[in-house]
């Protein structure tokens, strides 16, 4: 096998022999325009162990990584930290060129792993039990739900180095495999963005995981996760990221989502924005049809408020706005006042429609939504800056 691809040493028993997967634009339905990586990992103990593999199509440039460091036939475990197929696609053909004497992973990752293929022998580990590889112990932590219920962290004590699988990942392809070459505000926006499109749901296991990891007494030099760089300078910060994220303060934020038809809802989102902005608050303007809701989904992450508007269009809210927002209520974010808006010509059940979806997220409604039949006029316009006044000064209160 040709070395095309090279690993990268992460310890001296540790090499990153993921991939990076440039052309990546969506994943399930999140917006990944900078691309991702699957990572996985290479162990060199005396029973060698890969930790994860890749998605199926990247088979070939994992095991050539492996190859320009150890002949991958002499791989003798894999660890599946998280069975979701961008970490498992290619395992049934790794493990049948490969041939490992054993593939290790949680309970529900067995059973979930045995579910995608049954061609594959799995045996199910205990939450904190440990793994001799000869000369090195690998400790199995139970991630559930974070974000799969078969979700698992594997660490080695000797190389104090956590394998995190998706948490503290971000999909990010990049040259630079470590933190500390990359800008900080590129990570904090893509750290950002992956946890409120993937972790936000789980946010109070995530607190609950922090307290374990200190209480188990794990104290990582390397937390080493399944997309993204690889951490090593900055591990207090990102765990303290998703502390923040975790707890969800909400910021004095107002994130103002609206779609249009002929511009008077628009109208009206840009005089709430004015309100909100005269307040004091720091506002975002998306419109649907130039964000993407993953996007969308991640300025709420430390929002305080969220206004939605839509025209109304057959009886109905615009279908993009129906889209957003039961994107943003699977994502659960906690905290958060609100107000619906639009425009309409006859009917005008969007507002409504869009109060009771608000309603089921949970969101504090802050007075009455606004409807302007067709056209905002100054006084609409008022009504509407008012509006962005009142919801701003409800944040937090
Ligand atoms: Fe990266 Fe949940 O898979």
């Amino acid at each position: 096998m040709r070395d095309i691809y090279k690993a990268v040493k992460v310890t001296d028993k540790v090499y990153w022999v993921g991939v990076i997967d440039w052309t990546l634009k969506d994943f399930h339905g999140y917006s990944t325009h900078r691309g991702s990586t699957y990572n996985a990992y290479l162990v060199l103990a005396d029973r060698v162990t890969l930790i994860d593999t890749v998605k199926a199509p990247f088979r070939d440039e994992l095991l050539s990584r492996i190859n320009s460091v150890i002949d991958p036939t002499k791989i003798d475990y894999i660890i599946s930290n998280h069975s979701e197929m961008d970490h498992t696609g290619s395992l049934p053909e790794v493990v049948d060129i490969l041939k490992p004497e054993k593939v290790f992973a949680s309970k529900m990752g067995a059973k979930a792993i045995a579910s995608h293929f049954s061609s594959i022998d799995v045996e199910a580990v205990e939450d904190l039990s440990e793994l001799d590889l000869g000369g090195l112990k690998v400790k199995f932590i139970e991630t559930r739900m974070l974000h799969w219920p078969d979700s698992m962290f594997s660490y080695i004590e000797e190389e104090r180095v956590l394998f995190s699988q998706d948490a503290f990942g971000m999909h990010l392809a990049t040259a630079e495999r470590f933190d500390d070459e990359l800008p900080e505000g590129l990570l904090y926006e893509e750290a950002a963005t992956y946890y409120a499109n993937i972790l936000m749901p789980y946010s109070h296991l995530v607190l609950k995981l922090l307290d374990r990891v200190t209480e188990i007494g794990l104290a990582p030099k390397i937390v080493a996760p399944d997309h993204g760089p690889i951490w090593r300078k900055k591990i207090g910060w990102i765990l303290e990221l998703y502390k923040q994220w975790a707890e969800r303060k909400p910021e004095r934020k107002v994130v103002i989502v609206f779609d249009t038809m002929w511009k008077s809802t628009e109208l009206m989102a840009r005089a709430i924005a004015e309100g909100a902005i005269e307040a004091g608050a720091s506002v975002k303007l998306m419109s649907i049809r130039s964000s993407h809701r993953s996007d969308i989904a991640t300025e709420v992450l430390n929002a305080g408020a969220l206004v939605v508007g839509s025209p109304t269009i057959n009886n109905n809210m615009f279908p993009t706005v129906a889209d957003v927002l039961y994107y943003l209520k699977g994502l659960k974010p906690k905290g958060l006042v609100g107000a619906g808006f639009g425009s309409y010509g006859w009917s005008g059940e969007s507002v409504k429609q869009i109060e009771e979806i608000l309603k089921e997220m949970k969101v504090e409604l802050v007075g009455e939504g606004l409807k302007v039949q067709y056209v905002p006029g100054e006084d609409d316009l008022e009504k509407c800056r008012e509006l962005g006044k009142k919801v701003a000064d409800a944040i937090g209160r």
